[in-house]
C-alpha cells in the first residue's frame, strides 16, 4: 500500500495547489485560525476550502469515534477528500486535532509531502482547558467523555512542523499573517 502512496505522491508537480494541516489540542484555535486565513486567502484570489474534524464528523466521518483506529480512518479519508480538492485546484485548510504522528505522516503521503504544510496549533492544554468554549474538558476530566485528547487520550506534538503557533500568546490576526507569509514563500 505504501509504495501507492508514495508513487501517488510523486507525480504531482510543483505548483500543486497545497493542504494546509493545522493539528493541535480541543480549543487550541484551529477552527477560528482555518476559518481567517480561508477568508484572508479568497480576498486574494485564491479558491480554498475548509476541512473542519468537528463539521466533517456530523457527515462523511459520523460512523467515527475517537478511538485510535478511528481517528486513524478521520484522517485517511480527510487526507483522501484533501488530495481530490488539491487536484481540483483548491487550497485546503484542514482543522483537525490528529494527535499520532504516524497517521499525519500518512496524510502527508496520501495528499503528497511536497505541499503538505503541517502547522501545529501549540496552545498549551491549560490554556485550551480554562477557555472550555464547549464544556468538554469539564465532561472529560469527570469522566463523562472517554479518550478525551490531552486528558485521557495522548496528542504527540509535531517534531518538525513547517510553523508553530500559540493562540494563547499570538493574536488570531498575527497567526493568520505568518501563515500568509509561510505560503507567499512556497515555490
Ligand atoms: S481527531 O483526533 O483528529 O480524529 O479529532 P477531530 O476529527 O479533529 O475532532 C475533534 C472534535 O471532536 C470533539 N470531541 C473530541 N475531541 C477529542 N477527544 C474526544 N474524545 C472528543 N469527543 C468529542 C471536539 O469538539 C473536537 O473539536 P475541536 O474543534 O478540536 O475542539
Amino acid at each position: 500500500m505504501l509504495p501507492a502512496l508514495q508513487k501517488r505522491g510523486s507525480v504531482m508537480t510543483a505548483g500543486q495547489h497545497p493542504t494546509v494541516w493545522l493539528t493541535g489540542l480541543s480549543g487550541a484555535g484551529k477552527s477560528s485560525i482555518a476559518e481567517a486565513l480561508a477568508r484572508r486567502l479568497k480576498a486574494q484570489g485564491r479558491a480554498v476550502t475548509v476541512l473542519d474534524g468537528d463539521q466533517l464528523r456530523h457527515g462523511l466521518n459520523r460512523d467515527l469515534g475517537f478511538t485510535p483506529e478511528d481517528r486513524h480512518e478521520n484522517i485517511r479519508r480527510t487526507a483522501e477528500v484533501a488530495r481530490l480538492m488539491n487536484g481540483a485546484g483548491l487550497t485546503v485548510i484542514a482543522a483537525f486535532i490528529s494527535p499520532s504522528c504516524a497517521d499525519r505522516a500518512m496524510a502527508a503521503a496520501i495528499i503528497g509531502a511536497a505541499h503538505f504544510i503541517e502547522v501545529h496549533v501549540s496552545t498549551p492544554l491549560a490554556v485550551c482547558e480554562a477557555r472550555d468554549v464547549k464544556g468538554l474538558y469539564a465532561k472529560a476530566r469527570a469522566g463523562r467523555i472517554a479518550e478525551f485528547t490531552g486528558v485521557s487520550a495522548p496528542y504527540e506534538a509535531p517534531l518538525a512542523a513547517a510553523l508553530t503557533l500559540d493562540t494563547g500568546t499570538l493574536a488570531l490576526e498575527e497567526s493568520v499573517e505568518r501563515l500568509c507569509r509561510h505560503l507567499q514563500q512556497l515555490p
